[in-house]
């Protein structure tokens, strides 16, 4: 029970992924992006003609899929019946465009919570030291009983920065208002979480923050 697991929720191009990259390798975790579950699962519905609503065909489709991951280094990734998309598919304009819609469905999240939780025991199993988990919901309704729950904040400018120097095409506020108004899961600081407002320190002092925290309490 006492198997460590930090949560990092947060807007889009808040800093999270880097960050729980770098906390991840420091403290030999296993680190799990759950935004890209909710990419990869838009990116697979939506080849199959699916659109972002409730219905017979969504069930269908969230139900056939077989969900597992592979593991690479301190990374794992979804595998969705047998096959692991890239970074191209998963970061397109058109899932962009959609992962909001999709991720805003209660059978998507049902789906996906299930596989996010089963990540503590997949980090046991694989030999790591603790969970590093990032998305919007995670302090909040994934594992809101994590002793380690953060919340990552940056201003407008820093986020647009951020996102262009990674060439991405992609409307952050657009996503992030989104997420907040939805009525699953929304996106918002979990009680008890502690916000980092990302903009002010560097990359690495954000990490080292996150890793001292953990190790002063572990
Ligand atoms: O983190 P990233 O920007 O890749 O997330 C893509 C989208 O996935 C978010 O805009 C949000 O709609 C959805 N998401 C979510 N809950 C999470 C993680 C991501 O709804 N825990």
């Amino acid at each position: 029970t006492d198997f460590p697991i930090i949560t990092l929720d947060g807007g889009a191009a808040t800093g999270k992924s880097s960050t729980a990259r770098g906390v991840s390798q420091q403290l030999r975790f296993l680190h799990a992006d759950t935004g890209s579950h909710y990419r990869a699962l838009t990116f697979l519905l939506l080849r199959k003609g699916i659109s972002p609503e409730e219905s017979d065909e969504l069930t269908e489709a969230l139900e056939e899929m077989k969900l597992s991951a592979e593991v690479d280094g301190t990374l794992a990734s979804l595998i969705a019946d047998g096959k692991k998309l890239s970074p191209e598919d998963l970061r397109s304009l058109e899932v962009n465009r959609n992962v909001s819609s999709f991720a805003a469905l209660p059978p998507v999240r049902n789906r996906l919570l299930r596989y996010q939780r089963w990540h503590r025991e997949l980090a046991l199993e694989k030999g790591f030291l603790g969970l590093v988990i990032e998305g919007r919901d995670i302090g909040s309704v994934v594992f809101p009983e994590a002793p380690f729950r953060f919340f990552l904040e940056a201003d407008e400018s820093t986020r647009i920065q951020r996102r262009s120097e990674e060439g991405q095409e992609d409307s952050v506020a657009a996503r992030d208002k989104a997420d907040s108004g939805r009525k699953t899961a929304p996106l918002h600081c979990p009680e008890g979480a502690i916000r980092i407002n990302t903009g002010n320190y560097t990359l690495e002092e954000v990490i080292s923050q996150i890793c001292q925290k953990v190790q002063n309490d572990s």
